[in-house]
């Protein structure tokens, strides 16, 4: 069902005043377009769903679930764990610590593959992770490490693309089986994270619109990756700034394949593929 932009601004509106959630600053065009299919699944006219987020809390928690997208896998976007891990990581090793934040770590695949490429590297016991995201569902799923084999059905193709041992590279993953690292019940089509990556991360549902650094440190690495495609340039140029700030002189900053920086702010960062590094200026 199509709606109008002035339904959509009433839309927004009303689900700032009845929640702790704020979509001013999301990408018109994809709020529309979820807003749209939410009305269509639910049968409902847009007064309708306006009608039933004021009265129901329940429901308002689910419009907003419908509307963040939480697709991720295991090593999306193989190229960019390529340039981590030979060129990114190996520049951690002297490091005495290492921080990392992911956000709209969704169900979490993104936090254990980076998980797997520390330990591979000798730096999981001096790395701490965040992971956080706005949705609490998906960050149940993600502390659990359970995933159904559909939702990352080619993850062997890519992890073994990832771990491959590359010639310039001295270092030999190629030996290394992903049972290494998850549970497999085929009959059940399940996949389990095993510990130690399991218990590493700490999940947290946070806003990253609204609530900003809560962790009182600045980060060696930070993800960001599929999150910003779904706000407005404003809003990405401000979270760009702040990701800026909130990295360490050699920092660096990760984000989807299909976002990219534009303006003055990306005079700050050097660029290779969807991998940012922080420029000391
Ligand atoms: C498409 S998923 C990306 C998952 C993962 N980063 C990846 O690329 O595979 C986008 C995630 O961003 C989260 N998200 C959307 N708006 C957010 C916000 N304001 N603060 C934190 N997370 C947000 C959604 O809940 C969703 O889980």
């Amino acid at each position: 069902m199509k709606v109008h932009e002035p339904d959509i601004a009433v839309l927004i509106e009303v689900i700032q005043q009845n929640s702790d959630y704020d979509f001013q600053q999301y990408s018109e065009k994809s709020f529309q377009r979820r807003i749209e299919k939410v009305l269509d699944d639910h049968k409902l006219s847009i007064h309708q769903l306006i009608e039933k987020i004021t009265a129901n809390n329940d429901f308002m928690e689910r419009l907003v679930k419908d509307i963040t997208v939480n697709t991720t896998e295991i090593f999306r976007d193989t190229k960019t764990w390529h340039i981590l891990k030979y060129k990114i990581l190996k520049n951690f090793i002297e490091k005495e610590k290492i921080n990392i934040w992911h956000i709209g770590c969704s169900t979490g695949q993104e936090v254990y593959s980076t998980l797997i490429l520390l330990n591979e590297m000798g730096l999981f016991s001096k790395t701490e992770v965040f992971a956080t995201d706005l949705n609490q569902d998906v960050l149940e799923v993600a502390e659990k490490g359970l995933y159904k084999f559909r939702e990352i059905d080619e993850f062997i193709d890519s992890y073994d693309l990832v771990m491959k041992h590359s010639e310039e590279e001295n270092i030999d993953y190629a030996g290394i089986p992903y049972q290494k690292y998850f549970v497999i019940n085929r009959r059940k089509n399940l996949i389990k994270i095993k510990p130690p990556l399991l218990n590493k991360p700490t999940f947290l549902k946070h806003d990253i619109v609204k609530q900003g650094n809560i962790f009182e440190r600045k980060f060696d690495l930070i993800f960001c990756r599929n999150v910003l495609i779904y706000f407005n340039h404003d809003l990405q140029n401000k979270l760009f700034e702040f990701f800026y700030d909130n990295l360490n002189d050699d920092g660096v900053l990760i984000i989807g394949r299909h976002e990219g920086m534009l303006g003055e702010i990306a005079s700050k960062f050097k660029k290779e593929e969807s991998i940012y590094k922080k420029r000391v200026l």
